[in-house]
């Protein structure tokens, strides 16, 4: 049997924009989905253990089979002739907006890798779980998977002429907690980052400088964490959920936590992932800060995830 895991992420800054070229900032979490892959069965079943999983949609069964098609064939293996039983776990939950379609790609990717006893790089990981996220975000950047096989906080461009992208590790004094405040929407990627698309191509008068402002906010950004500036991250935390609004992305339930979390006092907040619904990110270093921030969201009926950015891999 062959074991492999994926780290779930949180996108701090960037998202939809990164999908266009500009730079993004992501950090894993410590919650991960985790793969087991035994060979010799008829055809390939698929064993979804992860909490939430049972409430999956339609939609999203037929597009995480076809995501495994996709991986095998990336990594030379004939979908229509594999025999694979997999199963899915792993302590991250399942929210929508935290990476959990990438994390399992990577979980499932490198498990198939162990089975097979193929020696891949993370780079090949990295690869075999691109293509296993189109099927789930379209045209996606690249961020999520990158998180996902990687760990750590990451600086990730994507490079438009299909070469390699940029991923840069970014170190940071220490963790620093976090919150992640879940709408309870479930929304489809693929469709949020087509909407940003098409709205870009039809209206680039209004959508061109809301890019250009995006990557003003991205290499600031990236300083204030090196920096260990938290307040200036916050800040610009801030202006980056002003900016994922005006291209709409947002909802009145993610900003309904966004504005309830800078009220409990933390230092920024903003929707994270693809939007529409699936989960909001607030920072509030120190325990009392996090625990105030979160008990306030669970009062009002809302799931939270208490974690940190700028873990070490594990
Ligand atoms: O919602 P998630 O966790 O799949 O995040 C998607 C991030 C986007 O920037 C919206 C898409 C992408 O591929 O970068």
């Amino acid at each position: 049997m062959g074991r492999g895991a994926g780290f779930g992420k949180v996108i701090l800054f960037g998202e939809h924009f990164v999908v266009h070229g500009i730079p993004g900032i992501v950090s894993a979490i410590d919650s991960t989905a985790d793969a087991e892959v035994k060979k010799n069965v008829e055809g390939i079943i698929v064993n979804d253990e992860r909490k939430g999983a049972n409430g999956y949609a339609a939609k999203k069964r037929t597009q995480q089979k076809e995501s495994i098609e996709r991986m095998l064939r990336t990594m030379g293996i004939d979908p229509k002739k594999a025999s694979l039983e997999i199963w899915l776990g792993g302590n991250l939950p399942g929210f929508s907006g935290i990476g959990a379609s990438a994390a399992s790609s990577v979980a499932i990717a490198r498990a198939i890798a162990k089975e097979f006893e193929m020696d891949l790089s993370d780079g090949r990981i990295n690869e075999a779980a691109y293509e296993a996220e189109k099927a789930y975000a379209g045209n996606p950047s690249g961020i999520d998977n990158t998180a996902a096989t990687y760990g750590g906080l990451i600086w990730f461009k994507k490079n438009l002429s299909g070469g390699p992208n940029t991923i840069e590790k970014l170190n940071i004094r220490e963790p620093v907690e976090i919150i992640i405040g879940n709408t309870g929407i479930v929304a489809d990627t693929k469709e949020m980052v087509a909407g940003v698309a098409a709205r870009k191509k039809n209206n680039p008068k209004k959508y061109n400088p809301l890019f250009k402002q995006a990557e003003g906010i991205a290499f600031p950004a990236r300083k204030a964490l090196e920096e260990f500036n938290l307040k200036k991250v916050g800040k610009l935390m801030n202006e980056n959920h002003h900016l994922l609004r005006k291209i709409e992305v947002s909802c009145k339930e993610l900003d309904y936590l966004v504005t309830l979390a800078r009220e409990q006092g933390a230092f920024g907040a903003k929707l994270t992932g693809g939007g529409g619904g699936g989960c909001m990110v607030a920072l509030t270093p120190r325990k009392e800060l996090q625990e105030a921030v979160a008990t306030a969201m669970e009062k009002e009926g809302f799931k939270v995830l208490r974690t940190k950015i700028g873990i070490k891999k594990t």
